[in-house]
């Protein structure tokens, strides 16, 4: 039974339809761009409109291990009819379709990239299994929980809130190379200076560990300044050794409570954070919800010409943020009203979209000439300074 691999099976898994290789051909008249290049500009992005595993399979070719970043929303299988697509597609060819799909961006991927796929509880644990069949299980990095309603759906006695956001990488460890996050004003909050250090604002962090890997050297007794002597807590060691202790000591970078009797922590300076590290939960009140989201597609559109499934800005922009940097190459390919290209356009980064429907047409090319001419005022725009 060891090392045996366990897969999803579904009917028609095997039946698999030969994707014959399509040239793209550009609409040279629909090509757009700012009439002279600022210096965040980029002028070689791509829409293209068609099914996604034929435009992918098309890409293969010129991009095959070059995107940084994949971001897909594919439709959530509720059974629900949207007024620019349907989502409700049989189990089973929903599946099918997703793990053409996989194939296909894993081939894309930089051996450095990663996968973001939003989806909620309908299909998320069938999509976790199959992501493994394709990624591989050590490929899994995790599986982020965003907040995407303000308030309980007043229809249902338990009711859901949040969207699952599943991230792969093409090699394992992914998550060691994504960037920290910009330390927010909510957190630097926990920075203070009660003892008037000269390096300014701290906050205290606790440095016990577990015991099953521990030394000799992590179980020692710190003398706080009042005498008292603290071991480590019950069951607990020191995640640092003596030595390194004492000279944290000596560098003022211990802290032992206000009363100089309390077990001790680190001091943790501001100014010497790069940044912050991220969690897999994400509250609506950094990346925002459902809601803004509909509010910042109405602001494009108007109210009359709504599309009903956006994802908000600054979602993507922590997406964005974690793992890619500027000039990187992010690819979506179920775009929906372009966010992930307006939000990639605004922060610098290349990006391919692909969509089969008649928004492409009716919202993403409205959308994104207002991002090209700075037109586009909302979403993300004034805090990235676009
Ligand atoms: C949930 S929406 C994406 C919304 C998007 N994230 C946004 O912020 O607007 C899913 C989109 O996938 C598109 N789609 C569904 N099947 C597709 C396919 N086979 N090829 C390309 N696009 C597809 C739908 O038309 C729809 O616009």
């Amino acid at each position: 039974m060891k090392n045996q691999k366990l897969e999803l099976t579904w009917i028609g898994k095997d039946k698999r339809p030969k994707l014959e290789a399509r040239i793209l051909l550009e609409d040279a008249a629909k090509s757009y761009h700012a009439p002279t290049r600022s210096e965040q500009a980029i002028f070689d992005n791509r829409l293209i409109f068609g099914d996604n595993l034929l435009a992918l399979k098309a890409l293969e070719q010129e991009f095959a291990g070059r995107v940084k970043c994949v971001f897909i929303d594919p439709p959530y299988n509720t059974g629900s009819a949207f007024a620019h697509y349907d989502d409700g597609l049989e189990h089973s060819i929903w599946l099918a379709l997703m793990r053409d799909c996989l194939e296909l961006i894993k081939r894309l991927l930089a051996d450095d990239g990663s996968l973001w796929i939003t989806i909620d509880d309908n299909e998320v644990h069938y999509l976790k299994v199959l992501c493994d069949e394709v990624f591989g299980r050590g490929n899994f990095v995790a599986n982020v929980v965003w907040q995407k309603r303000t308030s309980p759906d007043n229809r249902l006695r338990l009711g859901n809130a949040h969207d699952h956001i599943l991230v792969y990488g093409k090699q394992p460890l992914i998550h060691q190379k994504f960037n920290q996050l910009e330390i927010g004003e909510a957190r630097k909050k926990d920075f203070k200076n009660p003892d008037n250090d000269p390096r300014g604002a701290w906050a205290s962090t606790d440095f016990t560990g577990m015991t099953g890997h521990a030394t000799a050297s992590q179980f020692y007794k710190i003398t706080a300044p009042n005498g008292k002597k603290h071991p480590p807590p019950e069951g607990r060691c020191w995640a640092i050794s003596e030595l390194t202790f004492e000279k944290l000591l000596q560098e003022n970078r211990v802290w032992f409570g206000k009363d100089g009797n309390s077990r001790s922590r680190l001091k943790r300076f501001l100014s010497e954070m790069e940044g912050q590290n991220a969690w897999f939960w994400w509250g609506n009140d950094e990346v925002a919800h459902n809601q803004e989201a509909k509010k910042e597609i109405n602001a494009l559109f108007g109210a009359k010409n709504p599309f009903d499934t956006p994802k908000p800005e600054r979602l993507m922009k922590r997406i964005l943020e974690l793992a890619t940097n500027p000039g990187d190459l992010v690819l979506d390919s179920f775009a929906g009203s372009g966010t992930t290209g307006a939000v990639a356009h605004k922060m610098g980064r290349c990006w391919i979209m692909v969509e089969l429907g008649e928004h492409c047409y009716t919202h993403i090319i409205p959308r994104l000439h207002k991002v090209i001419d700075g037109t586009d005022q909302g979403g993300i725009s004034k805090v990235v300074n676009w």
